[in-house]
């Protein structure tokens, strides 16, 4: 499974490539803005300065909704870079604009997916990356988990090629799921990933370990 880091902060991307486990980045408006990136040529400018950073896929968001508007920014982001991946919505326009950048060999991620039928249009229009956005489905009480396993299943079942990537990852069991439930990719926030690191018994073994040590060359 890859590991993405879902953030447009640069030194969030930094650290988790330091880790040297980063295959690659997703963003979306909202993490855009929580950067405080406005404005087109900045928002341009700040795909590059990501692109720079790491080698793997970096997901930018299309805003327009209608299928010209989707063509004409998503071939804009693709210019930026060469690991640019054009991250568009799942509606018909974007259905639409998907199939038309797989017939142009345009990379494409498929985003706010809720369903398998969702998941299924989607690897029809021959998306790259499908996300599902787990924690925003265990929020309404439903078992976001399921959904991958469910569309895991129907993809092997049917050959597609799209790649499972489960995003709107809350924390670090979230992880652990997706990859159970058979996705390709994770994209996380960074505690999530840096949770993988934890546990107690870890932490109280390396303590007795360092301090056997200290005593035994103390003497
Ligand atoms: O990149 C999209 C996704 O990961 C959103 O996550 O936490 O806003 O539901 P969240």
């Amino acid at each position: 499974m890859k590991f993405f880091i879902d953030t447009a902060n640069l030194d969030q991307i930094k650290e988790a490539k330091d880790l040297g486990i980063l295959d690659g980045v997703t963003t979306n408006p909202s993490l855009m803005a929580k950067e405080g990136i406005t404005g087109q040529s900045n928002v341009m400018n700040h795909y590059k300065a990501i692109c720079e950073i790491v080698e793997g896929d970096v997901s930018a968001e299309v805003i327009a909704t209608d299928f010209a508007g989707i063509i004409e920014e998503g071939q804009r982001l693709f210019d930026l870079a060469s690991n640019i991946v054009v991250k568009v919505p799942m509606i018909k326009d974007g259905i639409k604009a998907i199939a038309w950048f797989t017939e142009h060999s345009i990379p494409t991620n498929c985003t706010l997916v809720f369903s398998a039928g969702q998941a299924i249009l989607a690897a029809k229009a021959g998306a790259t990356y499908l996300s599902p956005f787990i924690g925003r489905i265990d929020d309404t009480n439903w078992d976001g988990m399921s959904l991958i396993s469910e569309i895991a299943e129907i993809y092997a079942i049917q050959g597609y090629d799209t790649q499972i990537l489960a995003a709107s990852i809350r924390n670090s069991r979230h992880i652990v799921d997706a990859a159970k439930a058979g996705a390709d990719v994770v994209t996380c926030p960074l505690p999530a990933i840096l949770g993988l690191l934890k546990h107690p018994l870890t932490d109280i073994g390396l303590e007795q370990f360092l301090s056997d040590h200290a005593k035994a060359n103390s003497k």
